[in-house]
């Protein structure tokens, strides 16, 4: 393992953020991860693990060593009739994944295809889209402990799924080095199609009886005609969680707002669209500077080229101040705010 010093961060987000780490290495195994830690001990330095780099903001040098997770491989570790569990390495391309299972036949993850990011995030924010969030699949995961580079198994009912969050989101924020994920998936296959626009999208392939290739297929391209391609311009996806607030305050906002979204969130809550709010406050499209606010789906900020990670905090600010004026509602940060004072030593 190589340990490389004072490396440009840009290629390693996809807000393409230019940020300096002190440190840098790559780690493909475990004991990698053990070598690291060593080293970021004997230099006194904080560390920060870092996948796909999808879903963080940097908003200054780093300095840390950060640990870019590329450990590889997917083994099926047990089949019981249709029950299959996957183990994947935590630096697997998570889309990678869900098609390895499509090839095999095995079903669970497809609406979950094409969000960017590895396998060891996954968990961190229990990932979800089109109906369906890794919480249904999760088996268990191995993680090593920063501070004491001890392993531990994580089942699911130590690691408290919630709508994009988890036990490694809150207090266990940044403390442990997930290196392997267990999925359970299934050799039979029951659609899951209940998002507003898979079933416009599969009716329009005729697909009555969808396969979960199908549903892939069509939540690929759903999502590519909304969210805008990292590649050309610089995002982390939803820049916010979608606000879930009690039923008494949604129909009260529904009164001056008639238009106002809202999604059953168990017996007591609704769930409102941030890109509604955001929308509404008049925030779509609008540029400042070299960020901005996506012109399809103002739940993401954009980086045009150039900026830097606190101009689109300063911009996520204001969209939530003006978002808590017109509706009394304060939109909560998805993305994962990084700074020096956010990280952990060994
Ligand atoms: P990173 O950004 O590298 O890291 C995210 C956080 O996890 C950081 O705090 C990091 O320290 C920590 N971390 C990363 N790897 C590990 C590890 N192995 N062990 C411990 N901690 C770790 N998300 C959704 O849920 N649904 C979507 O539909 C969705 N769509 C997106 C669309 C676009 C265009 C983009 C850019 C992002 C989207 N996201 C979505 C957000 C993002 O893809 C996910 O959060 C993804 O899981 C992040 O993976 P990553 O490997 O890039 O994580
Ligand atoms: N909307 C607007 N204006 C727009 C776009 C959307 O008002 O320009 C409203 C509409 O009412 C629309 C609603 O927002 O029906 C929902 O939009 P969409 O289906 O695009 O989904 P979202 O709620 O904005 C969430 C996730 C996405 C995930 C999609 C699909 C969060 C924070 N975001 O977005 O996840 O891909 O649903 O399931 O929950 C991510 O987490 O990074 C992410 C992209």
């Amino acid at each position: 393992m190589k340990i490389q010093e004072n490396i440009s961060l840009k290629d390693y987000n996809t807000f393409g953020i230019a940020v300096k780490a002190k440190f840098f290495a790559e780690v493909i195994s475990k004991e990698n991860i053990i070598e690291a830690l060593t080293f970021a001990k004997n230099a006194k330095k904080p560390v920060l693990i870092l996948g796909g780099g999808s879903n963080v903001l940097f908003t200054s040098d780093l300095d840390a060593l950060v640990l870019k997770i590329n450990i590889r491989g997917i083994e099926q570790i047990s089949q019981d009739k249709d029950k299959v569990i996957l183990a994947a390495g935590a630096g697997e391309m998570w889309h990678d994944f869900v098609l390895y299972s499509l090839e095999n036949n095995l079903t669970g993850i497809e609406n979950l295809s094409l969000i960017p990011g590895t396998v060891g995030a996954a968990p961190m924010q229990n990932i979800g889209a089109y109906g369906v969030e890794i919480k249904a699949v999760f088996h268990s995961l191995e993680a090593i402990e920063i501070s004491s580079g001890l392993s531990h198994t994580f089942l699911p009912r130590d690691v408290n799924f919630g709508y994009r969050e988890s036990v490694f989101k809150k207090g266990l924020k940044g403390k442990y080095i997930i290196y392997k994920v267990n999925f359970n998936l299934s050799t039979s296959h029951v659609p899951n199609i209940g998002y507003g626009d898979i079933q416009k999208i599969l009716a329009k392939m005729n697909q009555a009886k969808p396969t979960a290739k199908n549903i892939s297929d069509a939540v690929i391209s759903i999502r590519q005609s909304k969210l805008p391609d990292p590649k050309r311009v610089g995002n982390a996806g939803s820049f916010f969680k979608n606000p879930v607030v009690p039923v008494e305050v949604y129909n009260k906002l529904k009164i001056a707002y008639p238009t106002l979204p809202g999604y059953s969130n168990g017996p007591s809550h609704i769930k409102i669209p941030a890109a509604y709010l955001i929308e509404s406050a008049g925030w779509k499209g609008k540029k400042l500077g070299k960020v901005g606010v996506h012109d399809k789906q103002p739940l993401v900020l954009v980086n045009y080229g150039g900026g830097n990670g606190n101009e689109i905090l300063e911009l996520s600010r204001e969209i939530q101040l003006d978002v808590q004026k017109k509706f009394g509602i304060s939109l909560e940060r998805e993305v994962n705010l990084i700074n020096d004072k956010s990280l952990i030593y060994p």
